[in-house]
């Protein structure tokens, strides 16, 4: 496994909509692991492909519970959503250090295929839904800042750009803390 550099906001690949996974194969396995092992280096809940640079309908999400087990989002469609709708702060391993409240529905049922690309569908509440919902999105180029209202989001791309001065590209190394460090 490896970790991969995160794009960052401005990157062009986190506005393309993502291709369709044809096949399950080693390679979108390889991808899967990299994801994971990217979004725990960087301490994120979720990371979806366009995040390392790759145009491809593939997602994980792991809020940190054992059962059920992280969940591998390959092709992912929401097929249902609920009545109940919540605001709750979000932030993006693209855009560090940028936070705004965003209102989605609090239930959601998905379909996707897991790692082996075996179809399942499944309901999701809280804090998960939301993070589904927040890497699907990413697989369709779209940001938390785009649910967020025209002057919230002019004032937290303000700070983006402030907090970002001086540096040069889209790309960001990952580089994980050594374990068993207090
Ligand atoms: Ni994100």
């Amino acid at each position: 496994m490896t970790v991969r550099q995160l794009h960052l906001l401005g990157s062009p690949v986190l506005r393309q909509r993502a291709a369709p996974v044809a096949a399950v194969d080693d390679d979108v396995r390889r991808l899967v692991d990299d994801l994971f092992e990217t979004m725990r280096a960087a301490k994120g809940v979720g990371l979806a492909a366009n995040q390392v640079g790759v145009a491809r309908r593939v997602a994980v999400v792991d809020v940190g519970e054992d059962d059920p087990p992280p969940l591998v989002l390959i092709n992912p469609r929401i097929v249902h959503a609920g009545d109940v709708v919540e605001v709750a702060e979000e932030g993006c391993l693209s855009i560090p250090e940028i936070y705004g409240e965003v209102e989605r529905p609090l239930q959601v049922t998905l379909e996707a295929l897991d790692r082996d690309g075996r179809p399942y569908r499944l309901d999701v509440a809280g804090y998960k839904a939301r993070a589904v919902q927040h890497e699907i999105d990413h697989l369709d180029g779209v940001l938390f800042l785009d649910h967020l209202s025209a002057v919230k989001r002019g004032l937290l791309l303000a700070k983006w750009k402030k907090s970002r001065k001086g540096q040069s590209g889209y790309l960001k190394e990952v580089t994980p803390e050594p374990a068993g460090e207090l």
